[in-house]
């Protein structure tokens, strides 16, 4: 298949929350059978330096000390994903950041437990999600 210009990657996200209630297949599931294609893929802990790294853009807002906790609170799986207009397509699968006001069917109001214990994380535009991608990922790991 050619390759488009409407061809991108995203950063996903299974937060904290999902890998410790055993989430992960399920979410990946939804991912895998809304057509989006897992490019790479691996779990981690993060270092509090690497969460205040990856979230600095919001760095100035209230939340900033307990987004870094519950990020650092336990293994996370990072995914890249890729698909025509892969970085809209995970955010509207993902649903709205509260899951108590996301759309039903999607994995925040599914699996969400707050505001801030959502699930999932994904990029939210082409500049973040580059810089995002390459936060976790080699070009060798993405090569593949
Ligand atoms: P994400 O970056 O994780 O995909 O989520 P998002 O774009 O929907 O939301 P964003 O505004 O970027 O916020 C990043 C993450 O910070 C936590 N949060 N807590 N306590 C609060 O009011 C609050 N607001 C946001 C959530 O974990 C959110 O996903
Ligand atoms: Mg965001």
């Amino acid at each position: 298949m050619a390759a488009s210009s409407a061809m991108e990657q995203t950063l996903a996200i299974l937060k904290p929350d999902s890998v410790r209630r055993n989430l992960i297949g399920k979410i990946l599931a939804q991912i895998e059978e809304s057509g989006l294609q897992i490019r790479a893929l691996k779990r981690l802990t993060l270092t509090r330096k690497q969460a205040e790294a990856f979230y600095e853009v919001h760095k100035e807002r209230p939340f900033f000390g307990s987004l870094c906790d519950y990020m650092t609170s336990g293994p996370v799986v990072v995914m890249a994903l890729e698909g025509e207009r892969a970085i809209e397509r995970w955010r509207e699968l993902m649903g709205a950041t509260d899951p108590a006001k996301a759309a039903e069917g999607t994995i925040r109001r599914k699996f969400g437990q707050n505001i801030e214990q959502n699930a999932v994380h994904g990029s939210d535009a082409k500049e973040t999600a580059a810089r995002e991608v390459a936060f976790f990922f080699s070009a060798l790991e993405l090569a593949g």
